[in-house]
């Protein structure tokens, strides 16, 4: 059995949109070995990453960075979860407004000093909605949870 954890920042309606097209991926993909918990970002505590085996992140961009409640869980997780998460899976979407970068940057920042190993390159849904972003967030949840599903990572 494998653990998926699922933090996401939802503060609109798209991005609860978004949130709900990776679960449904996920679901779709009924892995036989996977149980998934999505968090919000202030309920998310380094128990959890000590409890999974790969982490999906959901975060806005604000002011040229992620979401602020991103921000706080990196913070309360970063050190306690230093030693023992090395390697952890990660996958990254990134609802942005205009640009995304930054936020990219700074995540990237934190995960390879965590020592997280990226299944896939951050997706960042940038500009006016499109309804294809649905589709770009269940694939991306679908390809870390098959990854675990099976074994791969
Ligand atoms: C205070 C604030 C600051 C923002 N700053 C940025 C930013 O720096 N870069 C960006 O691309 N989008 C920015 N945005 C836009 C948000 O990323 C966007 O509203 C959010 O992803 C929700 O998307 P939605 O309108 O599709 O629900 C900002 C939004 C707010 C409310």
């Amino acid at each position: 059995m494998a653990n998926l954890l699922f933090v996401c920042h939802c503060p609109s309606e798209n991005t609860r949109r978004l949130r709900d097209a990776a679960l449904t991926g996920i679901a779709q993909l009924a892995p036989d070995n996977l149980t998934v918990r999505a968090l919000s970002p202030l309920e998310a505590s380094a128990e959890d990453i000590e409890w999974c085996d790969g982490i999906l992140i959901g975060t806005t961009e604000n002011l040229g960075y992620m979401a602020g409640l991103i921000k706080d869980f990196f913070e309360r997780i970063y050190y306690p979860c230093l030693e023992s998460s090395q390697g952890l899976p990660v996958a990254l979407y990134i609802r942005a407004g205009q640009d995304g970068r930054g936020t990219q940057t700074s995540i990237g920042r934190i995960t390879t000093g965590l020592r997280w190993k990226t299944v896939s390159e951050p997706l960042i849904l940038r500009g006016e909605w499109d309804d294809a972003f649905d589709e770009q967030v269940a694939e991306l949840a679908m390809t870390l949870a098959a990854g675990l599903d099976t074994g791969i990572y």
